[in-house]
């Protein structure tokens, strides 16, 4: 008789499973990625008995759900496009201590719903403890200290919850399978699980995971396609306050950030980023620049640091955090051919401060404007503020949302902007209290600034 036992090579970066094992994987190219795993008939049953009958578009859209909960923080609500959608997945990454069981459990009260915390990581004594310390109560939160998914399930179906939270998907597991809690083959089983049951009963589901050293969450990348929506919660150990990222939504916009303040009371909204980031800012030092940025739909000021020195072995450096190394070098460049400043020989630092990404071709005029400070040694007036895309030709090019942008600089208090030239028109009748200066190129940025 055959065996019951079904043996498969599961690949730990796309995820997908082959009857044979190759050095290569065949899907996504990678070497040495595939690893051997047994599923159960049991398991392969279960997927077979949940058949899914084809039905009408009409039917389907009178039975879509576009409910949503506010978690009544606005910061999390905002991100998610507006609340949490009845029936979604959302994947919640970040790295150990950074807040991510905190968020949650801050979360779940918030929507007041129904709600199962599944805590495989800590016990349901831990969560109990942190809720206290975070002054929370709820009467529709049941915690589990569960963390075999055939059980939550069954939980589930018993208490019927609207929101279920998994802390983390990396402890949970399987019996159907032969591997470790945590492998991607345990990851992705887990996965489809949660994903089929919130479908089927319209349960919204917080899958918390781990990130890897390089920063994204570990297990196969398989994991962020089946679900919703990916978010990070991300921070930097020299600072309190985190920021939350979307990167995947399919209900809403993924380019809206949450900014929060760790504290031993939870996450706090913080609803003046622009603040939180100027708060050390350095004025009359040479290599900084303040520069409006978009997050989605709120501007924040951000401080641009730049250094530039001597470049003592070979390779000069070039180190950027926060911005596309890529871009950087392009800006580089542009400084050394277009407005001569020797850059080839010299290092190149570029920081902007407090963690935060951009990922905004209005950054241009900024950064290089710091650099060139850094370069030359002087520093840019402290009431400025640069927004501006920066071509190859040394030409500042229009940027979008430009009264936005202006609007957050004259409410910190800046009283001078460089735009460029051709938004002048975009942003009439102009800012009070706020002396606009268009620029066509980069030489006339600099005329005025320097
Ligand atoms: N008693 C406390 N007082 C203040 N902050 C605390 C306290 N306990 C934990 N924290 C904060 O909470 C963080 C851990 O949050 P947690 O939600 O458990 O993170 P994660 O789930 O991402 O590992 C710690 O790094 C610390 O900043
Ligand atoms: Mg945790």
């Amino acid at each position: 008789m055959k065996s019951a036992v079904k043996t498969a090579f599961l690949c730990s970066g796309c995820g997908n499973d082959f009857p044979k094992w190759h050095g290569q994987c065949p899907a996504c190219n990678e070497w040495g990625t595939l690893s051997e795993f047994k599923i159960s008939k049991r398991s392969k049953k279960t997927v077979s008995e949940n058949r899914r009958k084809p039905a009408s578009l009409t039917e389907i859209l009178y039975k879509q759900s576009t409910e949503r909960f506010s978690a009544k923080l606005q910061e999390v609500d905002r991100v998610l496009g507006g609340g949490l959608l009845k029936g979604s997945v959302i994947l919640l990454g970040g790295s150990p201590g950074i807040g991510k069981s905190t968020l949650a459990l801050q979360i779940v009260v918030g929507c007041g719903v129904p709600s199962l915390f599944v805590s495989a990581e800590e016990s349901e004594d831990q969560v109990a403890m942190r809720a206290k310390r975070l002054n929370i109560q709820s009467d529709d939160l049941q915690i589990s200290g569960e963390n075999q998914i055939e059980r939550i399930l069954e939980h589930i179906s018993l208490l019927k919850p609207e929101l279920v939270i998994i802390d983390s998907i990396q402890t949970v597991f399987s019996m159907g399978i032969d591997s470790l809690p945590g492998s991607p083959t345990q990851i992705r089983e887990s996965g489809q699980q949660l994903l089929q049951m919130a479908k089927q009963r319209g349960v919204s589901v917080i899958i918390i995971g781990h990130v890897t050293k390089e920063g994204v969450i570990a297990g196969p990348k398989m994991l962020e396609h089946m679900v919703d929506t990916v978010l990070y919660l991300e921070g930097d150990g020299r600072y309190d306050h985190r920021i939350l990222r979307c990167v995947k939504n399919r209900f809403g916009a993924t380019n809206e950030v949450g900014i929060f303040m760790m504290d031993e009371k939870g996450l706090l909204e913080v609803s003046n980023p622009s603040e939180l980031f100027l708060e050390e800012r350095s004025t009359n030092v040479a290599g900084t620049a303040i520069y409006p940025s978009l997050e989605g739909t709120r501007p924040i000021l951000v401080e641009v640091q730049a250094l530039v020195s001597a470049a003592n072995f070979g390779t000069p450096q070039r180190n950027v955090n926060g911005f596309d190394y890529r871009r950087l070098s392009m800006l580089l460049a542009v400084l050394e051919k277009r407005m001569k400043i020797i850059m080839g020989t010299r290092d190149v630092f570029v920081n902007l401060v407090g963690g935060l990404k951009v990922n905004d071709p209005a950054a241009d005029l900024g950064i290089i404007s710091a650099v060139a400070s850094s370069a030359l040694e002087k520093a840019i007036p402290p009431d400025f503020v640069l927004i501006g895309e920066v071509g190859l030709a040394g030409e500042v090019r229009s940027v979008g949302q430009l009264k936005k942008r202006l609007k957050e600089a004259k409410a910190l208090g800046f009283t001078q902007a460089l735009i460029p030239h051709s938004g002048k028109r975009s942003i009439k009748p102009l800012p009070k209290g706020l002396t606009v200066r268009p620029v066509s190129t980069v030489q006339e940025a600099f005329n005025i600034l320097f």
